[in-house]
């Protein structure tokens, strides 16, 4: 036997002198680093609290804000980092398809970039001034000084350019809906005065989209929620929209409320959707938004053909000056495409992407400077897709040359069909023949404008822009067919396909190649002023 163990034994023998942990020297060390570590620890508690509670809570309020306070300058004090994203929409943004091209004193005219617009709105007075957009701070300013205001408008134009709703209720009695109705019928000089002359002259602001009480998010303008009221009423299908099916799945005896049905998800949608919108906005009727079919632009055509002005007249923006069709104007359908796309499917809101998420400090808040999200790829895609910033922004160009070159078709198709009308007319072709063709007009305008637009290039839901760009290729050639007296041979849209196709099915013409597309970076087909054969 030996005197020391072959291995250290973990119970050391009693008699070894104690162990370092068992003297009084480590128990007075152990003493003090347990008073520094609860200290530590309550300091951090104590810290981590505070920052929940910031977090919960970060609304020290400096001032008190109300539902008249349309002047965010005042809100800014409570929460300055949100306040300085807003003002930073100030400053001029620009991608490929994104933001303005043109001066800071004013943004390009996109009816002088793309000549087959013009064409297509001869008679209207976008065909006058149609520019692109910028940032929200520029709003108000912008309607302001826009030519199209050489024609008379309608106070409805304020609704979306104005943080309006003070005015509303004060025509109202109180009641903002009831003030909104009348609106429509004051002119849009009449109601901007009234806006200025009342203190309330800013563009979008906080108040617009949060409740003062709590901050909750809130829709506020009355065409919004008279058109998804419209659209919870109907039996269109809405995938994208939660809260509208759980609605219709209940007792219906009151009508949907945005405010209190929709989530906390879909109202970071629904607080855009408050304007990026196709509208009717001119003095017959009060501010529409046509959603009581649906939100594609199928729904949307098929609502406005029923449409009646109340002086019983049919439905229409205005008469081309040149066929004398009665077409409608789109106007900026970003909440309607987003809604046929996979990111709205898959409960992706415009906030995800346009107001992503970002650190302050300790702090987590949302980027209030609403902008493309193409200058912000990292915060705005990167949460949720692994891929480089480099390959997101290639998918995105990829998709919006391909929805660029297809709308280039569409223009040159419509300024054909054009053509071909004024030529038919001067050659007396018969009646009948002129009104398809104007039919055709009809159905193709809408369907190339709502797309053109439409603000992402596509992007919101690419495979719906391509199929509606397609029709509106095929419409305008139908049209022109009709002017030669041809037969409109092809599939009707709704014509149900043939449940299954013969693997072998395909003639030779079937199964033949398209005629090769041009290179991405082709120039578009040159409109061609002779009528085709
Ligand atoms: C998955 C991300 C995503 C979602 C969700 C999304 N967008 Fe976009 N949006 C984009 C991209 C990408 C573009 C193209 C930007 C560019 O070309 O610079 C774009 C473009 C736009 C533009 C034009 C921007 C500019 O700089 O000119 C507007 C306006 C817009 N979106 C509004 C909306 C609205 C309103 C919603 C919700 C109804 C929405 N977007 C939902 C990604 C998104
Ligand atoms: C339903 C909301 C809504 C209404 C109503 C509305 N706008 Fe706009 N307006 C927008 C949005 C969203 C944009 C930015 C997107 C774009 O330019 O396509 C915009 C952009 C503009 C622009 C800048 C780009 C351009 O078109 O030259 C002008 C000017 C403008 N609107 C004037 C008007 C006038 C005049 C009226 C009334 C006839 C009006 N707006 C009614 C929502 C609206
Ligand atoms: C009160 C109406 C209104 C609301 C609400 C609104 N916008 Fe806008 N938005 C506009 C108008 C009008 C413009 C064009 C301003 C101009 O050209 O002067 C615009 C411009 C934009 C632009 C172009 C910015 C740039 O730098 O070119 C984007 C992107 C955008 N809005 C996204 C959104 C998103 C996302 C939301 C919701 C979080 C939203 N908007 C809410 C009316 C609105
Ligand atoms: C176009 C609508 C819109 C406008 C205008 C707007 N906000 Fe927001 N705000 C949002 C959205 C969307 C969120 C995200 C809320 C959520 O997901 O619950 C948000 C969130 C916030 C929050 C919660 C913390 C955070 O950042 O996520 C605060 C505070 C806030 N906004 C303050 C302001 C202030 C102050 C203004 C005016 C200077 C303002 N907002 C203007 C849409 C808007
Ligand atoms: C909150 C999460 C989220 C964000 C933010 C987001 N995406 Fe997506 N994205 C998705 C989901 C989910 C899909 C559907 C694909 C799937 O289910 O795998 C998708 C699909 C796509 C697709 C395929 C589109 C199609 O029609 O098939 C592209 C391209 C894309 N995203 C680009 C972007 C870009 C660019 C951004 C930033 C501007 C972005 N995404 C932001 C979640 C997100």
């Amino acid at each position: 036997m030996t005197s020391t163990p072959p291995n250290p034994s973990p119970n050391p023998s009693p008699s070894l002198p104690p162990p370092f942990w068992a003297t009084r020297r480590a128990l007075v060390l152990s003493l003090v680093a347990a008073v520094a570590l609860t200290a530590g620890v309550t300091a951090l508690l104590v810290n981590i609290f505070t920052r929940k509670s910031e977090q919960r809570n970060p609304y020290v309020r400096v001032v008190e804000v109300g539902e008249n306070d349309t002047d965010s300058a005042k809100w800014g004090r409570n929460w300055p980092l949100q306040y300085d994203g807003y003002r930073r929409t100030a400053f001029p943004t620009r991608t490929r398809f994104g933001g303005h091209a043109g001066s800071e004193a004013l943004p390009e005219e996109k009816i002088a970039r793309d000549p087959w617009l013009k064409r297509m709105f001869l008679g209207y007075a976008f065909s006058i001034d149609y520019r692109d957009r910028r940032g929200h701070a520029h709003m108000l300013a912008d309607q302001e000084v826009t030519k199209r205001l050489s024609k008379p408008q309608s106070g409805s134009c304020l609704h979306c350019h104005a943080s309006i709703i003070p005015v509303y209720r004060e025509l109202g009695g109180g009641d903002v809906m009831a003030g909104f109705e009348q609106t429509f019928a004051l002119s849009y000089q009449e109601l901007n005065k009234k806006l200025h002359d009342s203190g309330h002259g800013h563009p979008l602001g906080c108040v617009d989209c949060h409740d003062p009480k709590d901050m909750g998010l809130r829709v506020t303008r009355p065409g919004f929620i008279r058109g998804i009221q419209a659209l919870a009423s109907s039996e269109a299908a809405v995938p994208a929209l939660p809260s509208i099916a759980l609605w219709r799945s209940g007792k219906r005896d009151r009508p949907y409320d945005p405010n209190s049905d929709a989530s906390r998800n879909e109202l970071r949608s629904f607080v855009c959707g408050q304007c990026h919108v196709e509208y009717y906005c001119a003095s017959k009727m009060p501010l529409t938004f046509p959603w009581g079919k649906g939100l594609k632009a199928d729904d949307i055509e098929a609502f406005w053909n029923e449409t009646k002005f109340p002086n019983g007249e049919a439905f229409s923006d205005y008469s081309h000056s040149e066929t004398g069709a009665p077409v409608l104007k789109a106007q900026h359908p970003e909440f309607e495409l987003w809604n046929q796309g996979i990111h709205a499917r898959s409960g992706v809101s415009c906030a995800d992407c346009h107001m992503p998420y970002m650190r302050e400090g300790a702090t987590k808040i949302s980027d209030h400077w609403v902008r493309s999200p193409l200058l912000n790829v990292n915060r705005a895609c990167q949460t949720c897709h692994r891929a480089s910033e480099e390959e997101m922004k290639s998918r995105v160009d990829a998709i919006q040359q391909r929805n660029y070159d297809l709308m280039q078709r569409g223009g040159a198709a419509i300024v054909q069909l054009i053509d071909a009308y004024v030529a038919a007319k001067a050659a007396a072709v018969p009646e009948d023949r002129l009104r398809q063709a104007q039919d055709f007009q009809r159905k193709s305008q809408w369907r190339l404008d709502f797309i053109a637009a439409e603000n992402s290039m596509g992007f919101h839901a690419p495979q719906e822009a391509a199929r509606i760009l397609a029709e509106a290729i095929d419409y305008a050639r139908q049209g022109q067919l009709a002017l030669l007296g041809g037969a409109t041979g092809s599939t009707p849209p709704g014509t149900p396909a043939p449940a299954a196709m013969p693997a072998a099915a395909g003639s030779a013409a079937a199964s033949a190649p398209p005629a090769s597309a041009p290179p991405a970076s082709a120039p578009p087909p040159a409109p061609s002023a002779s009528a085709p054969r």
